[in-house]
């Protein structure tokens, strides 16, 4: 369970200039949800993201994480946190390039301390889920935009988080392809996984169950996404 309570971000720019990120956002979000932040650019979605996934701390207000408040620790803490806890997908796939999809995938199970023959076993699970078996060994310039952001999303799930942060998994992506990292995201949802998706595209946000729309560092709505339903009764 995650419960951001009051949280403002703001960030001082000289003397006067405050730029006001976030502005005062409650959002709880339940064990196994799939919840879509959507919004225009520069209202405060990545800000957000980096708030819930431990990446950075708020100016005010509290974050509970599984009930624990965050906002007294320190960056090893987030650090052990993050790890344990939250898996991270970005519009920029964020794989380095001088290693292959394999290594790639393997890094944060390093950084968790598990050992070799352990992590052969997580890593080759992980690529077989996203469909990318047969890419083990490619380097990112190697692998079509698609498959790229599939090894980014095999290593977000290799460490099994019980979260995954999405920001803009599918914008640099076509839309068929974009619509295959949403499915893979739905499934992951599917098996239980908290999935946090950050979106400026009404398309992408209509997959989730829940629709949080951000305005200016606030939100403005929170529903649930019955778009499925209604599709059912129609038919
Ligand atoms: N490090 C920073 N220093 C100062 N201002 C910042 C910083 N990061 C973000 N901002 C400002 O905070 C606001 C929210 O930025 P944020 O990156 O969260 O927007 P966003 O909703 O993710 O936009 P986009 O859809 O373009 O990615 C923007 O006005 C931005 O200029
Ligand atoms: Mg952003």
């Amino acid at each position: 369970m995650l419960e951001l309570k009051n949280i403002k971000k703001y960030y001082k720019m000289g003397n006067e200039n405050v730029v006001k990120a976030l502005d005062d956002v409650s959002l709880t979000v339940g064990d196994g949800e799939f919840v879509a932040i959507i919004g225009p650019s520069g209202s405060g979605k990545s800000t957000l993201m980096n708030i819930i996934g431990c990446l950075d701390i708020a100016t005010e207000g509290d974050y509970l994480v599984d009930g624990v408040s965050i906002s007294a620790f320190k960056e090893n803490q987030l650090a052990h946190l993050r790890n344990k806890k939250m898996g991270f997908i970005f519009q920029g796939f964020n794989l380095l390039s001088k290693l292959d999809a394999f290594e790639n995938v393997e890094l944060p199970l390093i950084y968790q301390g598990m050992r070799k023959s352990q992590r052969k076993q997580a890593v080759l699970q992980a690529l077989k889920s996203v469909g990318m078996a047969d890419r083990v060994h490619h380097k990112p310039t190697e692998l079509s935009g698609g498959q790229q952001q599939r090894v980014a999303i095999a290593r977000a799930l290799a460490t099994r988080p019980s979260v995954v942060l999405a920001d803009e998994p599918t914008g640099n992506l076509d839309s068929k392809t974009g619509e295959e990292v949403m499915q893979i995201l739905k499934n992951l949802n599917d098996q239980g996984t908290t999935v946090i998706l950050i979106t400026h595209d009404a398309d992408v946000a209509s997959h989730a169950k829940r629709i949080v729309k951000i305005h200016d560092g606030k939100v403005t709505e929170d529903r649930a996404n019955d778009c499925d339903q209604v599709t059912r009764e129609e038919v």
